[in-house]
């Protein structure tokens, strides 16, 4: 065995975006593109050397390649350890967890989330901090440089690791750990959850229900958990073996993609419960027979349900959302009389909240929920949450959500997406956004409809003051009903344009309406300030989410 420097060149396109650095499959298969970005981020992260670092992915095509080129960076960049999934697969979960229960210096995640996988797909990788979270900004600006100056890399010239089979093997001086990529998740999730209470309910409610894994990571994890500890029936996993392209499936969890599951869940014969995961299984969808729980309420009503759980029994210390989230939990924390706390987009900025111990949930518009014995949203945390809560009250998942709404209002929300606009166009309607909303405090933009606060969101991180700004314009009423708008941080042509809309509805007799309808009245003010029609070219949004 020996270690080899390659001389290479930089590649100039690999700037990790929100989630890491996600392209084309074939962009990574280019020569040296994996070795250089593993490259950059041991000399980015100096702290790996001599330490432990946790690799794994979502099992999608290359996955495996990928992992034994970063197997021999590692080992000849001094890397002390590296615990590897069997067969390369972590769930982007399991991985923060792993980081934290090893005392990892990082991790790196072999992971393009919810895009499609395959050769002509996407692919992505991922760097973690100790904390088990996602790398900040100041350390992916430096890992962006890192790529743009190397010109070698280091790699030992060892053959490819086994990492089919449960074993330790040793290349130069690092260790090779090949753990199972269940084992230790599945046994953080029965610390956190009544599993007996879950269990017993199941058996004697006779609950009905499907766990879509889509062909992606959460299989395994789901068929330990569902059907080997809560002893559910085999058939209620839905697509449970991975497939390196996810069976051709688009793996983001949302009712428009899970129709099939959306049908089940309907009518008297429905479905009781039903729930998916996205490709690398941080996302989650919860669906009732005759509902679907919106990712802003899923947060409100777990929050407002912690004292089912045993871990969270004694009561939640925060709760934070982004201010692309509706306000629902706002509410709920308002009640419980702990803070919420609104970051800017993106699961990073719970990162300093949860380590402070300021916070215990968190979550997001976009299908994360996640709480603070990780550092990453977590599909099916969320599902186990509301499986516990279905047990300790009883009760099926509208009944749940109805109540919920009766006591604190309904915040009706959505999203309105324009994709694909040129740049200079989103650009320019965001500028047209902050000009306007300088001076509409205290305006009333129709009637009932007073400003209380309008402002371009400049957020500063309470725990370390440090300032992100541009999140994101807002405008807040007196009514609370809110508008935000911001441009997507994760596209990769153009410029998305997302238009958060918010209205808030008290009166029993109107908590089943069409959320469309609820919000018409904020859309027509969105046209008012920020005239998307005219520069956009466009009659409405392309997605209304
Ligand atoms: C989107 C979601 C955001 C999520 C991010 C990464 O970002 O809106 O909530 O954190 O993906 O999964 P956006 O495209 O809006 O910047
Ligand atoms: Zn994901």
């Amino acid at each position: 065995m020996a270690i080899l420097t390659i001389q290479t060149k930089p590649y100039e396109d690999q700037k990790p975006g929100t989630s890491g650095l996600r392209k084309k499959t074939k962009v990574f298969m280019q020569p040296n593109y994996v070795a250089n970005f593993a490259q950059a981020t041991f000399n980015t992260f100096p702290d790996m050397q001599g330490s432990i670092v946790v690799l794994g992915g979502d099992g999608r095509f290359y996955n495996d390649r990928a992992i034994q080129v970063i197997i021999k960076i590692a080992a000849a960049n001094g890397v002390g350890r590296i615990i590897v999934g069997r067969d390369g697969v972590l769930s982007t979960p399991a991985a923060s967890l792993l980081i934290r229960k090893n005392e990892a210096a990082g991790g790196i995640i072999l992971s393009a989330s919810h895009n499609p996988a395959g050769p002509d797909e996407d692919f992505g990788i991922k760097v973690n901090a100790s904390n088990g979270g996602p790398a900040m900004p100041a350390d992916t600006d430096r890992l962006f440089e890192a790529c743009k100056t190397i010109d070698s890399y280091l790699i030992s010239d060892a053959p490819d690791v086994d990492i089919s089979r449960l074993h330790e093997a040793v290349i130069e001086n690092m260790a090779v750990q090949v753990v199972d990529s269940v084992e230790d998740y599945a046994i953080a999730m029965q610390d956190l959850f009544d599993f007996d209470g879950i269990k017993s309910y199941i058996k004697s409610s006779g609950l009905r229900m499907k766990f879509d894994a889509m062909n992606a990571v959460t299989g395994p994890y789901a068929r330990k958990i569902f059907v080997d500890l809560l002893e559910l029936p085999e058939d209620c996993l839905m697509n449970a073996v991975p497939k390196d392209d996810f069976g051709g499936l688009h793996p983001e969890p949302m009712p428009s993609v899970n129709t099939v599951l959306v049908e089940m869940a309907k009518g008297p014969a429905g479905l009781d419960f039903a729930a998916a995961c996205d490709g690398d299984g941080d996302r989650n969808m919860i669906l009732g027979r005759d509902i679907f729980v919106s990712p802003c309420d899923s947060l409100a009503v777990l929050a407002a349900n912690y004292f089912t759980v045993p871990a969270y029994k004694d009561g939640l210390n925060g709760v934070a959302r982004t201010i692309a989230t509706s306000a629902a939990a706002d509410t709920v924390a308002k009640d419980l009389r702990i803070p919420c706390y609104e970051t800017p987009v993106g699961w990073k900025f719970f990162g300093n909240l949860l380590d402070a111990g300021m916070v215990t949930l968190c979550g997001e518009e976009s299908f994360g929920t996640g709480a603070d014995y990780i550092r990453e949203k977590d599909g099916l945390f969320a599902v186990l949450f509301w499986l516990n809560i279905i047990a300790a009250r009883q009760m099926p998942v509208k009944d749940i959500v109805t109540q919920h709404w009766m006591k604190y209002g309904r915040n009706y929300y959505c999203r309105h997406d324009y994709v694909g606009l040129p740049k200079e166009v989103g650009d320019e309607i965001m500028a047209l956004a902050r000009e306007k909303v300088a001076g509409l405090a205290g305006q009333e933009l129709s009637p009932g409809y007073v400003v209380q606060k309008a402002d371009d969101f400049a957020y500063t991180d309470p725990v370390d003051n440090s300032v992100a700004a541009n999140q994101g314009i807002r405008i807040i009423f007196e009514n609370r009903a809110r508008i935000v708008f911001r441009l997507s941080g994760t596209g990769s042509v153009g410029a998305t344009l997302r238009v958060y809309l918010e209205e808030v509805v008290i009166d029993h007799d109107r908590l089943d309406l069409e959320v469309g309808d609820v919000v018409a009245g904020l859309a027509k003010i969105v046209q008012d300030i920020a005239l998307i029609n005219q520069k956009t070219g466009r009659t409405k949004p392309d997605t209304v989410v």
